[in-house]
């Protein structure tokens, strides 16, 4: 698949990096190309450009940029470049305050989420929440004594749902859809719940797992 990622840091580089060990087209989307010479030089094949070319590279796209600028992005990717296709939304709405006792802050209230603002303001596109709740370092075929994580994903449409399950799948997850894009409301603050052993304890390798009756 042809996938484009908006952004530069660690998120749209650990999955750019697991998308193109999985044998997928990557085009990494930024203000500033420089940034990603090295990852470039690391990841064959990998190509980099501008927010509006990365989003008309891909047939699926990724949103991996900064919550509070996550519409500013999505702007200058420019909605007819997104239209009709699925995007992963990998963002939180981290607000710019510090934790409290390890308890991150968030812009947004639990009626309303970051994807739900996403969704309303490109209609066309197909987002779908995932990757949110865990850290980049375990976003790729991660090993767990536990076994296999879940990815708890969302979204208004079920075809880019199940493009996203197959992503899921092939990056060593299980997937628990939670449903449409208001259970993102659920989802988004998983990342809080996440991050509090990083912040209390300096642990930041886990990830949660749906324990089901069968
Ligand atoms: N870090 C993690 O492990 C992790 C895990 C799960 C989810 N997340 C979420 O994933 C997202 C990305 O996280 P990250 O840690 O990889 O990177 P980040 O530092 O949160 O964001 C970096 C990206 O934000 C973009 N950006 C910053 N200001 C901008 C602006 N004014 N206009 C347009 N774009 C702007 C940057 O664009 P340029 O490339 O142009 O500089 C860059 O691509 C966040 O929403 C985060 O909450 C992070």
């Amino acid at each position: 698949m042809k996938v484009g990622i908006l952004g530069s840091g660690d998120v749209a580089k650990s999955l750019g990096g697991g998308f193109v060990k999985h044998g997928h087209q990557v085009m990494l989307g930024t203000r500033d190309v420089a940034k990603l010479k090295d990852f470039v030089g690391q990841h064959k094949g990998a190509q980099t450009g501008s927010f509006a070319e990365a989003a008309k590279f891909g047939e699926l796209v990724v949103l991996a940029v900064k919550g509070t600028v996550a519409l500013d992005a999505l702007k200058a990717a420019g909605a007819a470049n997104l239209a009709g296709k699925p995007v992963i939304d990998a963002t939180n709405p981290i607000a710019d305050a510090p934790p409290s006792n390890g308890v991150l802050k968030f812009f947004t209230n639990l009626d309303q989420s970051l994807m739900e603002r996403l969704q309303a303001a490109l209609p066309d596109a197909h987002f779908v929440k995932a990757f949110n709740s865990v850290g980049n370092a375990a976003m790729v075929n991660p090993q767990f004594p536990g076994g296999k994580p879940t990815m708890f994903i969302c979204g208004n449409d079920d075809k880019a749902k199940a493009t996203v399950g197959g992503i899921c799948d092939q990056f060593g997850w299980e997937t628990a859809d939670m449903g449409k894009a208001e259970a993102a409301r659920a989802i988004e603050p998983l990342c809080m719940l996440w991050c509090i052993p990083g912040f209390i304890q300096n642990d930041w390798f886990h990830a949660f797992k749906l324990l089901r009756r069968q």
